[in-house]
């Protein structure tokens, strides 16, 4: 009888969805079952979710998966989890309880914290130490937020009674039943607590924010076996956990971009670009942040990454809120009957501008409107501002490292839309490689967990999956392409100039 195929599970613990994955050994996607989750709006700016309802969402994910594929669990070789990084859960050690929702990466109501920092004069030191911009985007503020909001939180972490983490080790400890509390250099690289050039836990930037440092998990490489799920967690079965990563770098990994100067773009609820930077940190002049790109075989690498806060989001916003689309799909037929030349932009800074704005305060403005302005405009360019916003970081990105961008590698949600992939090839003038599906990222943790069991042997094995691409050439006069672009950044300026 044919021996059963055994399978890595990728868990995609999402912003706004949760997916589990299994993949075979040629990297085929053999199932997928995905479920969204809610997000809490307590006050404006505000983005909270519940870490006990995330948990739910993987549990269920995980069982759908392995049902409909009709895998015992036993015939999983390897787990790896990608997560949405800096968002932040605290919880009881004993209980395993969460203290407060998980604050989102997204949420505002750190902002305070993150200026306070700023006006102390701690900008060039966090720059230093952790490659990142003082922002309440990533986790210390939420840290210190949580510990200052949650009463007598401060006292229970000085005792040791409560643990912190990304989602990535909320949900390691769910999995192993709380023997686990762990982290990798990735997540760990986007809290604003960890030094990248030391790979350790910041003492300095601990005491300048009176973290208590046993709140903290340990920091590992993204591909090991760090542990097992416990029986029950799992229906019985005893699997490796052995791959963590943040899903921003999973995707640059699931891309296969593994030389210096390869650049992937993620488009989901925000855009995400990361540049293989090789294997020593580049720090940038121009506000792109410094991370690690992955940890594999002991090769540390790292990456300069742009965040664009509202790309896929901003669909949804058209959709649901503004409701002049249908869904999400349909703004690509929409924006295609615009004929407008007098170009609409749309600056949709809802919660604050990312890279290389980095401004806090800036809420999203619309220009350029006219009595015959009408919903394709609109949809074409809330479409188009994702393009620009990637324009932004990419031009960025080449001035700091000087290195050429002869491509970008595409994925995500948003970059099913064809209108919004050739649009980013004319305004970037630059190919745009979009691959054959939207998984990479889940692909990128099943290699880290694969790479760890010798589900794959090593990067070799894994860059021999063959992956299919389509390509949008540029296509636009380069009069142009300056011309609105030159709108862009006007209408950016314009809407930083806006303060209430
Ligand atoms: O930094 C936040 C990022 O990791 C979230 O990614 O795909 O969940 O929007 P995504």
């Amino acid at each position: 009888m044919k021996e059963p195929e055994h399978y890595i599970l990728a868990i995609d613990q999402g912003t706004s969805i949760t997916r589990a994955m299994l993949f075979d050994h040629s990297g085929r996607k053999v199932i997928e079952s995905e479920k969204t989750f809610p997000q809490y709006y307590p006050h404006n700016g505000w983005v909270e979710q519940d870490a006990n309802e995330i948990w739910n969402s993987v549990q269920s994910v995980i069982a759908s998966a392995l049902i409909d594929a009709g895998v015992h669990p036993e015939f999983i070789d390897g787990i790896g989890i990608s997560s949405q990084r800096e968002t932040t859960v605290i919880w009881d050690k004993t209980t395993g309880q969460p203290i407060y929702h998980a604050i989102g990466w997204l949420s505002k109501q750190t902002a305070g914290i993150a200026k306070q920092m700023v006006s102390d004069g701690y900008e060039n030191v966090i720059h230093e130490k952790t490659g990142l911009v003082i922002d309440s985007y990533f986790s210390a503020t939420k840290v210190r937020w949580l510990l200052d909001n949650v009463p007598g939180a401060q006292e229970r972490a000085e005792k040791g009674e409560l643990l912190m983490g990304t989602i990535d080790s909320w949900l390691t400890w769910k999995l192993s039943d709380g023997q686990l509390h762990i982290t990798d250099y990735t997540n760990a690289s986007q809290t604003m607590m960890f030094n990248i050039n030391d790979l350790q836990w910041d003492d300095d930037i601990l005491k300048m924010l009176n973290i208590p440092k046993q709140l903290l998990p340990e920091v590992h490489s993204c591909s090991e076996v760090y542990g097992t799920t416990k029986n029950y967690q799992f229906y019985g079965a005893e699997v490796p956990i052995a791959g963590l990563v943040g899903d921003q770098q999973a995707a640059l990994i699931g891309q296969m971009a593994f030389k210096p100067g390869e650049v992937k773009n993620t488009y989901g609820d925000g855009a995400f670009i990361v540049m293989n930077t090789g294997d020593k940190p580049q720090f940038s002049n121009n506000k792109m942040l410094t991370t690690i790109a992955y940890d594999l075989g002991g090769k540390m690498t790292y990456a300069l990454e742009g965040s664009v806060f509202v790309a896929g989001t901003a669909l949804n916003w058209l959709h649901e809120s503004m409701k002049i689309i249908d869904n999400v799909p349909q703004s690509r037929q929409v924006a295609m009957a615009s004929t407008d030349d007098d170009e609409v932009y749309v600056v949709p800074a809802f919660n604050g501008l990312g890279a290389p704005y980095w401004d806090q305060d800036a809420r999203g403005a619309v220009f350029g409107l006219s009595r015959g302005t009408n919903r394709s405009d609109f949809v074409k360019a809330t479409l188009q501002s994702i393009a620009y916003q990637t324009r932004d970081i990419i031009d960025t990105m080449r001035q700091d490292t000087g290195m050429p961008v002869v491509e970008v590698l595409a994925d995500g949600g948003a970059s099913r839309n064809r209108y919004l992939m050739q649009f980013q090839a004319d305004i970037l003038n630059v190919p745009i490689v979009r691959s054959s599906d939207e998984e990479t990222t889940a692909l990128g943790a099943a290699f880290c967990a694969g790479l760890a069991t010798g589900y794959w042997k090593d990067l070799d094995d894994i860059q021999k999956i063959h992956a299919d691409g389509q390509t949008f050439e540029p296509d636009m006069t380069e009069d142009r392409r300056k011309k609105l672009y030159n709108g862009w950044q006007v209408a950016v300026e314009a809407t930083r100039a806006f303060k209430t």
